[in-house]
Formats: structure tokens, C-alpha cells, sequence
């Protein structure tokens, strides 16, 4: 028996979600029913409405989310009814060499960034049309069907909101951190855009001991935040932000982190690191956007440029991660949300996120 669930939902060309109800089918073997608890409201949410990258329509936004599993498909073994999930924007095949490697972020069997289930069917459909789970979790709604391998169990202490923001902007900003640029203790690094994911970058920063951390945001709430979350050092973008950041660090930052997603500030991100330094790029651009840099200094300064897709997360492994060091009080996620909101004020929130405000709105169901 399938179940109405109030969604909010976007076509292509509209920036704002329609609110109405989707028909969400129950789970088919290896998939998932999860009851939402939380979506987070994220940058690449507003890239997919803005029009940025085309995706299959009418898309269920919300790839940021946490539950409760309401019932399980044929064959689960890994969740059973009661437990709290996070899901996973990237569900791995577990079939593939990447994926028996133990390197499941660069799956190739996935189909998580097509929306399918991996057996190439959408649980959704709205008005007897299709419908497609934005990144094949779709949080946006009362109710999501997910593969098994999209849905981590956590501990129930760990709340619904805080449990959802560890299933992207945290698991990113920290992966980044972590698993992709290895920064070590007493390194400097430098952080340009600190919404949802360049607070959760400089979070991460924070715990494994970074020195100095510099914040660049043309908006001073979120520099604000910055300096609650660790930074040692605020500046708002000009021109003279790289000999500005040459000051602070004496040289260059060991590394620098751009989470904005504009072709400009990624540009810029060799100029801010020192000789033998590490330029990751976490925020994502519109489609088609290449980008120019010196190719000479980069390689005479033995310098690294990066990419940083979900921090390399594993999430078996990292969501646990995360949600312990939560609990422990290390990773104070909870004071990234800046709005609790309902499904309803949800296009209010992206509004919001364009003038640059809100560090994190949290959809509670
Ligand atoms: N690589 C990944 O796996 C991954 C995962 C999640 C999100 N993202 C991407 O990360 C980016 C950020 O996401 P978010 O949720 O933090 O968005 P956000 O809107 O909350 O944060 C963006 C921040 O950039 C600031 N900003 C905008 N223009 C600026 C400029 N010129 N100079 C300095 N600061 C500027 C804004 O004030 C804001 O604080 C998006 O592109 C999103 O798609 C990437
Ligand atoms: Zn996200
Ligand atoms: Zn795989």
C-alpha cells in the first residue's frame, strides 16, 4: 500500500518549490521506508533551483535528511523498524572495484546521481507521473524510500535536525578536512564562504587543531559564526585578500578550502596558499564552468588543486563517526542551526540563503 507524503517539489524553470503531496511507494526489496525527522536546506538544493544542473522532473528536493525507518524491503539486513538513519546522498553499490576497495566515493555502480533506486526505478510518483528523489533521498518530505545502503544507522540520542546536517554539509565540510586534504595539527588553512558547509570546514578544522584558521564572507552574521565555530581570523573578500592572507599565515595558508561554488573564488584559491600547499575545491559551480588558472606558478610552487565531492565519506563508517563525536561534545553541530522551519517556510529559507543570511535552515517534520 503506497502512502501520501506533503513534499515540496521543483520543475525547471520555477525557483520556487510547490508544496503538495506525492504518492510514495512501499519499500521494494533492499530499499528503505523512512518517516523524516529533519532536512537540512543546502547550497546545492538552490543550484538545483536556480537552474544550475539538470536533473530528471519533477524532482522531491532534499538531500541533507534524518529519520526514523517505518519498514523495511525484502532482504534488509542493515536497518531494522524504530532505528534513526541518516541518509546518504551517495548510496554505493557495493559491488563495484571501487566499492570492494573500500573507496565506495568514487562508486561507479551508484545511481544515486540520476534519482533511481539502483534498479533504476523512482518510488515516487505525483499525479500518476513519475516523480524523482533529488540525489535518491529527496528529504524534503514527510516520507523517502532509500536504498538500504543510503540509510546509516546512529545512535536514537542523537536529535533529528542535528542528525541531518551530518548527512551533508558536516560529513562534507569534515570529509574535505579529513579524508580529502589530510590537514595536520598546526597547519594553517583558509576557508572562502562560510555557510552550512564552510562552518562544518571550519569545524573540522578546529578538532584536528588547525592554526591559524582564517574566515573570508562578504556577510558578517556568518563571520560571526565562524569565530564561535574556531576561526582565529575573519576578513570580508577585496582585492588585497591574498597578501592579507600572506600576512596572517606568514607565506601563504598550508591550505584553503573555497564553499561557495563561483568559478572567481575558486580561480583565486592557488593565490592564497603557500609553496607546496593544498587548494581544495568544495563548492560546486553551475554546469559548464571551467575555470583559469597559472598553470606555471602552480606547478613551479609544487602546489596541489583538488576536488572534494561529499568529503570522500564513507558513510558506514563516517556517519557513526560523526554522530559519536557529536555526542561527546567535539563536534557542536547543533549551533550550526540557525532556523528550525517547517516544510512551508521552505522557499523563505532559500530567499534567505541568496542575500547570504542563515548559517543552516532545518526543516523539522
Ligand atoms: N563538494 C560537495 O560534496 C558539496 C556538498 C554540499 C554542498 N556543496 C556546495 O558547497 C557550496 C556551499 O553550500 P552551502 O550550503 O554552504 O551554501 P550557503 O549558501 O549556505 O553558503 C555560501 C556562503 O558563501 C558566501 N558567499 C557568497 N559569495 C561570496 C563571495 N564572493 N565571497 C565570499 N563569500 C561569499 C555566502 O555569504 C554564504 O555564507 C554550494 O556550491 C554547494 O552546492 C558541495
Ligand atoms: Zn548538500
Ligand atoms: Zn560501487
Amino acid at each position: 500500500m503506497s502512502r501520501l507524503s506533503r513534499a515540496a517539489v521543483h520543475r525547471p524553470g520555477t525557483r520556487d518549490l510547490d508544496l503538495t503531496s506525492v504518492e510514495v511507494a512501499d519499500p521494494a526489496p533492499g530499499t528503505v521506508l523512512v518517516r523524516m525527522g529533519a532536512s537540512g536546506v543546502c547550497g546545492s538544493d538552490r543550484h538545483v533551483l536556480d537552474g544550475d544542473w539538470t536533473l530528471p522532473s519533477p524532482t522531491v528536493m532534499g538531500h541533507e535528511g534524518a529519520g526514523t525507518v517505518e519498514a523495511v524491503g525484502e532482504g534488509v539486513t542493515d536497518v531494522a523498524v524504530g532505528d534513526s538513519v541518516i541518509l546518504s546522498w551517495f548510496y554505493p553499490c557495493r559491488r563495484c572495484t571501487a566499492c570492494v576497495s573500500g573507496r565506495s566515493y568514487v562508486c561507479t555502480g551508484s545511481r544515486s546521481e540520476e534519482c533511481l533506486l539502483p534498479d533504476g526505478s523512482t518510488p515516487l510518483s505525483l499525479d500518476g507521473e513519475k516523480a524523482f528523489p533529488y540525489l535518491s533521498v529527496g528529504s524534503m518530505s514527510e516520507y523517502a524510500v532509500v536504498p538500504e545502503a543510503g540509510a546509516i544507522r546512529i545512535p536514537r540520542e542523537v536529535p533529528f535536525d542535528v542528525a541531518s546536517l551530518i548527512g551533508c554539509s558536516v560529513a562534507t565540510g569534515f570529509g574535505a578536512v579529513v579524508n580529502d586534504a589530510g590537514v595536520e595539527a598546526g597547519t594553517s588553512a583558509v576557508v572562502v564562504g562560510t555557510g552550512g558547509v564552510g562552518l562544518s570546514i571550519i569545524m573540522a578544522l578546529q578538532l584536528v587543531g588547525a592554526n591559524p584558521i582564517i574566515a573570508v564572507d562578504l556577510n558578517e552574521e556568518k563571520l560571526v559564526a565562524a569565530k564561535a565555530f574556531g576561526a582565529t581570523h575573519t576578513l570580508t573578500p577585496s582585492d588585497g585578500l591574498a597578501d592579507e592572507v600572506h600576512r596572517l599565515t606568514g607565506g601563504g595558508a598550508a591550505y584553503a578550502f573555497e564553499a561557495i561554488g563561483r568559478v572567481s573564488t575558486i580561480e583565486s584559491l592557488p593565490s592564497l596558499i603557500a609553496a607546496g600547499g593544498k587548494a581544495v575545491i568544495v563548492g560546486l559551480p553551475p554546469e559548464d564552468s571551467p575555470i583559469s588558472i597559472d598553470a606555471l606558478a602552480l606547478a613551479e610552487g609544487g602546489k596541489s588543486l583538488i576536488g572534494s565531492n561529499y568529503g570522500s565519506t564513507v558513510p558506514g563508517r563516517d556517519f557513526p563517526r560523526l554522530a559519536q563525536l557529536f555526542l561527546a561534545g567535539r563536534l557542536p553541530v547543533d549551533q550550526l542551526i540557525s532556523h528550525r522551519i517547517t516544510l512551508n517556510e521552505v522557499n523563505e529559507a532559500f530567499e534567505a540563503m541568496r542575500r547570504g543570511e542563515r548559517a543552516r535552515s532545518v526543516i523539522v517534520f
